[in-house]
């Protein structure tokens, strides 16, 4: 019998602005996402999303009913600061201080994200995470919220997923501003965030209060399809750019020689260089020191063949099986693993590839004391009938991945808790409401929930801790 620690949290994740809606109310300002919804090619948008602007009081209920001990929000930096660098808006920080209130009065604690994928439209119009001033725009807003927010939040987030920002703005293109195919401009983004990352622990740390900071990073293990040494090296260049520059960053607060090294072998093949400032080492090594956890966000893993030509890639967002590309210059090209299930967006579902990364990081990373993950979860075309929504195949995938970190955990690795991605349905960044990850069916209509069979699941095994 599988069973998880006493004190294993069982929590699940939302993001604000795949969650809350009310776009336009209470001075809130507008984030690039809200520009970019609005085009005319767009076909939908996140003005309402699940409600839960106005709906987390009835959503914190159903954690506690449904045996969640820990919910990710995250905070909306244009409520805060609703052009991004100038005034406070004292509507958002009332907001914000309702909603953490709600969490901890239902017994779920809040883990609380500063910058999930939503820069206010200002700062992304001037450059978002590629100008430094923007950093510097960050960790005042980390600072405001430290300030209102610190006193009872006691788990902060600083960035969730440099990577896939990165990849999604400068290489796939599906972010805004849609540019393709530039790694160098997604390494210094990178960096950047890394940097801002770093500054803004800084800053929590000096305020002495007594909680914990940490980053998350999605991360996918990358195998190479053969043993063919072209297939083995670029698996070793995926996992350089994805992975092991931004744990380098954040847990070891330096880049390794040989990271550099194949960053700078990347980076050459577009004839560009990494640019790093003259305080930034010194910044990162405080801010790894200081780190208090990692969390790993994890769906897929990649199997990598060798590629010389040029990048390629096309995005599967609707979910038509078999669709994906992903070739990039200087790097690698990710394929068909014909041995592993993939969802219906060609994501490989792998759990092993979650306890490799969990034990990786453990040794690679030994400073790293603990780790949460803290996303997780099957995107799905579920169906509704009768007010039934029988989503076995979600269940399947989140059982299998608690079994994967059980076992990290058995071999040694500090994993305290676990997100599924999400608590109820919300806005999929290119898929708009088709493809539902939620433990929550959200009638988006109507903003009824239903507890999915997933929902009755995993309120069994949180209550139990077995895996079953
Ligand atoms: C992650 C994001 C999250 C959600 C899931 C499916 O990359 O952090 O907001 O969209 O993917």
């Amino acid at each position: 019998m599988e069973r998880l620690p006493e004190d294993f949290i069982f929590g699940a994740a939302t993001a604000a602005f795949q969650a809350e809606g009310a776009v336009n109310e209470d001075g809130r300002g507008k984030c690039y996402w809200d520009e970019y919804l609005h085009r005319a090619e767009s076909t939908f948008n996140g003005d309402t999303a699940s409600d839960f602007y106005h709906k987390y009081r009835e959503d914190t209920a159903l954690c506690r009913e449904y045996g969640i001990n820990g919910i990710r929000i995250s905070i909306a930096w244009t409520r805060i600061i609703p052009d991004g660098s100038g005034k406070v808006n004292q509507k958002g920080i009332d907001f914000y201080n309702d909603m953490i209130n709600a969490c901890l009065e239902a017994g779920v604690e809040p883990y609380v994200t500063l910058h999930h994928f939503d820069t206010p439209l200002e700062l992304f119009k001037n450059g978002d995470w590629l100008n430094r001033e923007n950093t510097e725009h960050f960790v005042r807003f980390a600072k405001i919220c430290f300030e209102n927010f610190g006193d009872r939040v006691k788990k902060w987030i600083t960035i969730n997923e440099p990577w896939s920002v990165v990849a999604g703005q400068y290489i796939i293109g599906h972010f805004p501003p849609n540019i393709k195919y530039d790694v160098p401009k997604a390494v210094q983004a990178m960096h950047n965030m890394c940097t801002a990352h770093a500054k803004a622990v800084i800053e929590y740390k000096k305020m002495n209060l007594n909680g914990e900071i940490g980053i998350i990073h999605i991360l996918e293990s990358k195998y190479p399809i053969s043993e063919k040494p072209e297939d083995i090296r670029a698996a070793l260049l995926e996992d350089t750019l994805a992975n092991k520059f931004m744990l380098d960053a954040s847990l070891k607060g330096s880049y390794s020689e040989s990271t550099m090294q194949i960053i700078l072998e990347i980076l050459e093949k577009y004839d560009a260089k990494l640019d790093i400032n003259e305080d930034e080492p010194d910044i990162l090594r405080k801010g790894a020191e200081l780190n208090d956890f990692l969390g790993v966000n994890y769906y897929a893993s990649h199997f990598l063949k060798g590629y010389e030509g040029e990048t390629e890639i096309y995005h599967n967002g609707t979910g038509k099986k078999g669709t994906s590309i992903f070739r990039i210059k200087g790097v690698g090209e990710r394929v068909k693993n014909p041995e592993i299930e993939t969802t219906d967006w060609d994501w490989p579902i792998y759990p092993k590839g979650l306890y490799d990364m969990l034990v990786r990081i453990k040794n690679e990373y030994p400073d790293c004391q603990k780790l949460y993950v803290t996303e997780n979860g099957m995107g799905y075309k579920d169906e509704f009938i009768n007010g039934k929504i029988e989503d076995i195949p979600r269940i399947d995938y989140i059982k299998k991945h608690l079994a994967a970190i059980n076992q990290a955990i058995t071999a040694g690795v500090n994993v305290k808790g676990y997100f599924v991605w999400s608590l109820m349905d919300v806005l999929s960044w290119t898929n708009g409401f088709n493809k539902r990850y939620g433990l929550f069916y959200v009638d988006f209509q109507t903003q009824k929930r239903y507890p999915k069979k997933s929902a009755y699941w995993y309120k069994e095994t949180a209550e139990s801790k077995v895996i079953k």
